[in-house]
């Protein structure tokens, strides 16, 4: 009990960008494989936060394919890495009802995703107001030190140590504070947040929602599309290939996907192509590296059986419920339920 839990809820996603997968999905089974002799590494699916918009019937089919990529990416299947869906794990439910007994409409009401996602609605559902009361309980149950998420998650986090600190002030101590935002980036030591640009508007982040599918790359594309959206990548005037990201996103952009994608530092690739100036050359060489990159990936993908994600989820979900189970009952005494 004395290893120290790294967890993470990762959201159903049907289809990736090169840029989610390159940015947050490789560093996290990066980070999971570094420390699965040290760690226990919680990776979950979060469907009862999904819920809080409307689903279509295939939330669960997403789940295991999302799945799949982890262990397409190489997620290492170590007796330490326990993957499982959150409503499978009841405790999950009940202690975020306990900790909403303790948290303050105030303070959920502050929280930016709240304010952006009911923001000009007439009528927000509880759910979204409660989200991080549902994803402090994902956290405490299991006393995770480490939570990797993005940027937009940092105030759940800081919400979580401020419940569980409240909680342990009145009770003793039953939760372990997860550290704060910055010592998480710290320990996930992600060189400075990867973020892939728009292939046709670097000076923004690649992105699923974008309407133009030039712009980004799609896990799922054949070798064609990667090689016609990298050959069409937006550059610039410059006439130089050099890593810039300020005057020269788009050329940037492309050495820091191929640095990636053939798990290179960053200026290894800035070195090889220190003097050169034909864009076009840059670019085919990318197209190939992505291409390959990607086609290795698919190929992976497509060996790994929905069986394979449900037995390694039955499995997680044991061992989920045996620690939650826990962990609640210590809570449920504290509050006289037991
Ligand atoms: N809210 C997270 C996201 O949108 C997903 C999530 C739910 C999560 N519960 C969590 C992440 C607990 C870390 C820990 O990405």
């Amino acid at each position: 009990m004395t290893q120290p839990t790294i967890l993470t809820g990762i959201r159903a996603n049907s289809e990736l960008t090169l840029g989610n997968f390159l940015g947050a999905l490789v560093p996290m089974v990066r980070l999971a494989n570094q420390h699965s002799n040290d760690c226990h590494i919680n990776i979950f699916a979060p469907d009862l936060h999904s819920i809080i918009s409307d689903i279509d019937g295939e939330l669960q089919q997403n789940i295991v394919h999302s799945l799949k990529y982890y262990l397409a990416a190489g997620l290492s299947l170590n007796k330490n890495i326990h993957i499982y869906r959150q409503s499978r794990v009841p405790a999950h439910s009940e202690l975020c009802w306990i900790l909403n007994c303790i948290a303050s409409m105030g303070d959920l009401g502050r929280m930016t995703q709240y304010k952006d996602k009911s923001e000009g609605k007439d009528s927000v559902n509880v759910g979204i107001f409660d989200y991080p009361v549902l994803m402090a309980a994902d956290i405490l149950l299991y006393d995770a030190t480490y939570v990797p998420v993005g940027e937009d998650q940092f105030q759940h986090i800081e919400l979580t140590r401020r419940l569980a600190e409240k909680f342990n002030k009145k009770f003793g101590k039953i939760f372990t504070l997860p550290v704060t935002p910055e010592q998480q980036v710290k320990f996930m030591n992600v060189a400075d947040g990867i973020r892939i640009r728009d292939l046709q508007n670097p000076e923004k982040k690649m992105s699923k929602s974008t309407a133009s599918e030039n712009s980004k790359i799609m896990l799922s594309d054949t070798p064609e599309q990667v090689k016609k959206k990298i050959m069409s990548a937006t550059t610039d005037s410059v006439g130089k290939i050099q890593f810039d990201m300020f005057n020269q996103p788009g050329i940037s952009n492309l050495l820091q996907i191929d640095a990636l994608v053939n798990d290179l530092p960053l200026q290894d690739i800035i070195s090889t192509w220190a003097g050169e100036t034909h864009y076009g050359d840059l670019k085919k060489k990318v197209a190939e590296d992505v291409s390959v990159f990607i086609g290795e990936f698919q190929r992976k993908l497509a060996t790994i059986s929905d069986q394979e994600v449900l037995d390694l989820l039955a499995q997680g979900e044991d061992y989920a419920n045996q620690v939650a189970n826990a962990k609640l009952l210590e809570v449920q005494k504290a509050f006289h339920l037991r």
